[in-house]
């Protein structure tokens, strides 16, 4: 990869790269493009405070593969294989960790339906270890006796998405931030030459690339409808007391009573449990919410109960109809492409996952090419279609 050297964007005569979104998929793509070297905006008035604010940060491909995902889970895999290289040059400011998953049983029939989604994986060539209860405890002595089984998947790490974004804002410089509202797409003649922002100035780039998240759909002039629904999850942030450190060393993903929750520690001292999976319409956090995960995660490692709650979050996923981005170029009317766009949303529970694959794709897209073996993700895939409503999977499809 070419070595990143800071070139502010050209005032009046605009970006190379304008990116709307300040996320962790917008900035990681920014940051792609400025290494790449290009002059690069990110256009966002409060970056990292959408859903990447909430985020766990699990690069879970393996335990979030969900039954007939086969495409998504090609891009999850190629993803979590990019990780390790887009974290290199951020050290350990990201918070990213290899430590794997455990994924635990609750009970008798949430081991067989992990059992179930067990097979699935391993069908997949992905790779799951089992371990008796004993052997589970033996690592985590926190854990449950009372769990009813646990299995380990090595391949699936950790990255704290807030340490993450300020590392990659740190990385492009506040010269490259635009804290401002885009409205809507500029056009000239049948290409976007750029975005207007909601101040009424203009900002021109020679791409822009549309990575908001669910504010993709407020932005005026898309040239298709992006098929996007808010999906609401509850997250809680909890404190440990030195005594009971460390509470769990690995990430645990557990289904209690069919209910999945899930733990993720952080260097720091403190633990993420999530999240609620809703489609009610509230950005509040749900009392309801919060007492299941407390109540579930205590079901699995009982001093939770004994921890610090000092943060309850809710913020809301970006959905697709078949629960993968919308990323790629966009056809045009009169064939082709519509040039100097690119959309890059919609990545529903794999936001933080899917970062550096999304910043691979807009590269390559940036430097001439068609998205390759990713054409499937194209954001205009819907075009005609009605919105559907994904299937649910036993690790990650609780609804509160
Ligand atoms: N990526 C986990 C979640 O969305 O809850």
């Amino acid at each position: 990869m070419d070595e990143y050297s800071p070139r502010a964007p050209l005032p009046g005569s605009g970006a190379d790269v304008a990116v709307v979104g300040g996320g962790v998929v917008g900035l990681g793509i920014a940051w792609e493009a400025a290494r790449a070297g290009r002059h690069v905006v990110v256009i966002d008035p409060a970056p990292g405070t959408g859903a990447s604010f909430a985020a766990a940060g699990m690069l879970a491909a393996v335990s979030e593969y969900h039954y007939q995902e086969e495409a998504l889970l090609g891009l999850m895999l190629e993803s979590a294989t990019l990780w390790p290289a887009f974290a290199q040059p951020l050290a350990a400011e990201a918070g990213y960790l290899r430590t794997p998953t455990l994924c635990i049983a609750g009970d008798g029939a949430d081991r067989q339906a992990l059992a179930d989604l067990r097979a699935v994986q391993e069908a997949h060539g992905l790779e799951v270890t089992s371990l008796t209860v004993r052997e589970a405890r033996a690592r985590e002595p926190m854990l449950s006796p009372g769990i009813a089984g646990a299995f380990e998947i090595a391949a699936d790490h950790q990255v704290d998405p807030r340490r993450l974004i300020a590392a990659l804002l740190a990385r492009l410089g506040s010269e490259r931030l635009v804290r401002r509202r885009a409205e809507s797409l500029l056009w000239d003649g049948a290409r976007v030459a750029g975005v207007r922002l909601d101040d009424g100035s203009e900002l021109l780039a020679q791409e822009t690339i549309v990575a908001n998240g669910l504010g993709a759909r407020d932005l005026a002039g898309l040239p298709v409808q992006l098929p996007l629904r808010p999906v609401y999850g509850d997250i809680l942030r909890l404190r440990i007391p030195q005594r009971l450190r460390p509470l769990v060393t690995a990430t645990v993903r557990g289904l209690v009573r069919g209910r999945p929750v899930y733990l993720v520690p952080r260097e720091d001292g403190t633990v993420v449990i999530g999240a609620t999976q809703r489609e009610d319409g509230s950005d509040a956090v749900s009392a309801g919410g919060v007492y299941e995960l407390l109540r579930d995660a205590q079901a699995l490692v009982p001093a939770v109960a004994e921890l610090e709650l000092y943060e309850t979050v809710a913020r809301a996923r970006p959905g697709t109809p078949d629960n993968a981005p919308l990323l790629g170029r966009v056809s045009a009317p009169e064939g082709g492409d519509v040039e100097g766009l690119i959309v890059a949303t919609g990545f529903f529970r794999h936001g933080v996952l899917l970062t550096p694959a999304a910043a691979r794709v807009c590269r390559e897209v940036l430097e001439g090419g068609n998205g390759g073996a990713w054409k499937p993700f194209r954001p205009d895939r819907f075009a005609g279609l009605g919105n559907g409503r994904p299937i649910s999977h036993p690790l990650h499809g609780r609804s509160s």
